[in-house]
């Protein structure tokens, strides 16, 4: 008797699921897939169609960069845009066949919050600001086929959606490998699509000094080229290219890359390292070294002695590069790099050891930090603030320092504690130089971080109290380029990681499942 019964009740769920699956067929849904995961989304029955007679309305101010962006988007891969209209509110609208965008309070203490709903007649998206309305339209994009045609048909949902973190960084490394500026700004770009809003543009290496500075040209006519290359992993010993390598941004050029990026809502940091991971700016201006004997450019990779001396002439040449720097980037923050700085040229410099006995210091990290605080002070007094990575915690903090922590969580739980802000970028998580896979398929830096590793990385240490936590502001990736030529390496490297990345920047913890499929499990059909 029991075992009819179940056989019954199997029957009847089976013929629930045919007639189920037989009413998706008959009347399929578009498949909704967004990446990062917003905090809600229900989809309705049915779809609406975008055409070229489909007509784009700005019922606020400043919302061009979104239907610019949408247009560009639309003409680059269906070959058609649509006609935008503005309008004072979005009752003006009484069409349909219609996007509106729009922007009222939503109340969300982080920027970039959303609402998004479509139906039959339309779409509409409501930000609680512009940059929020920009991040709809990147849903909206989305939401599209990914087959070109005219006839563009978008499931039906509502959507609500804000971001976890104010800071979601990526950082490329332009130093060790020189990338052209329709790659940054491809990169730019990767940013804008997963809803990420910083770009850490590394600009000073070793290996290639890679931005214009008017006052000291020298930097670039010397220090961003090196003469050879070595070939192969550090450390096996394959020998050296022997090819002149290099190339720079002018500041024609990064102003041009800095407004691509303000169009995406990313503000550009760039990082100018010191006093470590200097080999190129002292090979272009030796006087920057401690009477350190003269050095190329770096052709090798990995970690240098070269280090810039804390005199007074460093200080002022820094000041004019800075000056320099921060007329072209309008970014709050400068990042000062501070990492891997060996302290033997210090230790062996009659001057270092002279001014640590005037300071009453007694080891080179208080000299370390002396330089990183001399500098933040230089920048505090023109409005700006520092990010260095957290070896700028040795020897004490400068006083208004954001923390990067790099080389664990143990630095970023140090700064949040101290009550520094912190933007959390651990190797072990978030390096995406490693590779993806094990053995690796490619030559890459070593280190083994799959995809579902970096998936599921809280930026949030268990070790912080609710309070501390809140000077996390954010997470960032990190691609460091040794063994990565091309920008097709770089994508390779970066993708699918940074689409994880973008929901551990985005996405609320509660929300995140590295096993969700909506095509599998049919979404989540309202
Ligand atoms: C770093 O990876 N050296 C910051």
């Amino acid at each position: 008797m029991k075992k009819i019964r179940i056989f019954a009740g199997l029957c009847m769920v089976m013929l629930l699921m045919t007639q189920w699956v037989s009413a998706q067929e008959s009347n399929p849904s578009p498949v909704v897939s967004i990446i990062p995961e917003p905090v809600s989304l229900v989809q309705q029955a049915g779809s609406f169609t975008i055409t070229p007679s489909t007509t784009l309305y700005l019922a606020g101010k400043d919302l061009e960069r979104s239907s610019t962006y949408f247009n560009e988007y639309l003409e680059k891969y269906y070959g058609f845009h649509l006609h935008v209209k503005k309008v004072k509110s979005p009752a003006e609208v009484h069409s349909e066949n219609a996007i509106i965008l729009d922007y009222h309070h939503i109340g969300y203490p982080i920027e970039g919050a959303y609402t998004f709903h479509s139906d039959k007649n339309g779409v509409k998206i409501n930000g609680d600001n512009a940059v929020g309305v920009f991040y709809g339209i990147q849903t909206l994009i989305q939401l599209l086929p990914a087959i070109p045609s005219q006839s563009l048909e978008i499931a039906c949902v509502n959507i609500e959606d804000h971001p976890r973190f104010k800071y979601r960084g990526m950082m490329l490394d332009c130093g060790r490998h020189f990338f052209d500026t329709a790659f940054v700004k491809q990169f730019i770009n990767f940013i804008a699509m997963h809803k990420m809003n910083r770009f850490h543009w590394h600009l000073t290496e070793d290996q290639g000094w890679r931005i214009q500075i008017k006052k000291y040209p020298r930097l670039t006519s010397i220090g961003a080229w090196r003469d050879s290359t070595l070939i192969g992993h550090y450390g096996s010993h394959q020998g050296y290219d022997h090819q002149r390598y290099g190339g720079f941004y002018t500041q024609d050029e990064i102003r041009a890359i800095v407004k691509y990026a303000q169009e995406r809502y990313v503000t550009i940091i760039p990082e100018i390292e010191m006093p470590g991971h200097s080999t190129a700016a002292i090979a272009a201006y030796p006087e920057l070294s401690c009477g350190s004997p003269k050095v190329p450019v770096g052709s090798t990779w990995g970690v240098y002695d070269t280090i810039l001396c804390p005199r007074p002439y460093t200080f002022h040449f820094y000041e004019n590069v800075l000056n320099e720097v921060m007329k072209l980037f309008p970014s709050h923050y400068i990042h000062i790099g501070g990492d891997e700085a060996p302290k033997i040229q210090w230790k062996n410099s009659p001057f270092c050891q002279d001014l640590m006995k005037k300071m009453g210091y007694t080891n080179e990290d208080q000299l370390q930090s002396y330089f990183i605080s001399t500098i933040e002070k230089y920048l505090n007094k023109h409005g700006r603030d520092i990010i260095g990575w957290d070896e700028i915690l040795e020897g004490g903090l400068a006083p208004n320092a954001t923390v990067m922590s790099w080389r664990g969580e143990e630095g970023g739980i140090a700064a949040a504690k101290m009550h520094h802000h912190v933007i959390m970028t651990p190797g072990a998580y978030v390096y995406l130089d490693h590779s993806q896979a094990e053995p690796a398929d490619s030559l890459t830096i070593g280190g083994y971080l799959p995809l579902e590793k970096v998936y599921n990385y809280n930026p949030v240490p268990k070790e912080l109290t609710p309070e501390e936590g809140k000077y996390i502001e954010g997470v960032q990736a990190n691609v460091w380029t040794e063994y990565m030529q091309w920008p097709t390496k770089v994508e390779y490297m970066i993708f699918p990681r940074m689409d994880a990345l973008s929901e551990v920047a985005w996405t609320m913890e509660s929300n995140k499942n590295y096993h969700y499929c909506p095509s599998k499990i049919g979404g989540k059909i309202g």
